[in-house]
């Protein structure tokens, strides 16, 4: 059984209007990848919505970059690393999910945009905003 939708709270926001306005967006394309698999939709479908959302974190994850450096934010070069770490998993898991699109590639997938995206804010992200802004 796929998993439910990940609820937004405020324990998501850091604080930063244009970083929290795209953690909103992101986690809007999670539930529907959530949705999609529930449904058991067809297998383009949810490739395209794997595909929405890697060009999401790509860009988000280039903003967030752009924003460190301008503020030169001592924790940068972990800060990048960790997302590139997750778009490599990212990546790996849609192209497992290409070569066997069942049910255990598509948990697999739920697990990591449930538990590492959502840690990702929670915890490097809201840590930036806070020693960004003092
Ligand atoms: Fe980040």
């Amino acid at each position: 059984m796929a998993r439910a939708d990940i609820e937004w709270t405020d324990e998501f926001l850091i604080g930063i209007a244009e970083l929290d306005h795209e953690h909103r967006a992101l986690v809007r394309d999670i539930n529907r990848l959530h949705r999609a698999l529930r449904a058991h939709g067809d297998r383009e479908r949810i490739q395209e919505t794997l595909g929405e959302i890697l060009a999401r974190l790509q860009a988000h994850f280039a903003l967030e970059e752009t924003f460190m450096k301008d503020n030169d934010y001592p924790d940068y070069a972990e800060h990048k690393a960790e997302h590139e770490a997750l778009l490599d998993t990212f990546t790996g898991y849609m192209v497992r999910f290409e070569q066997e699109p069942g049910a255990g590639a598509g948990a697999a997938i739920e697990d990591i945009v449930d538990n590492w995206i959502v840690d990702h804010i929670v915890t490097h992200d809201r840590k930036m905003s806070l020693m960004v802004k003092g």
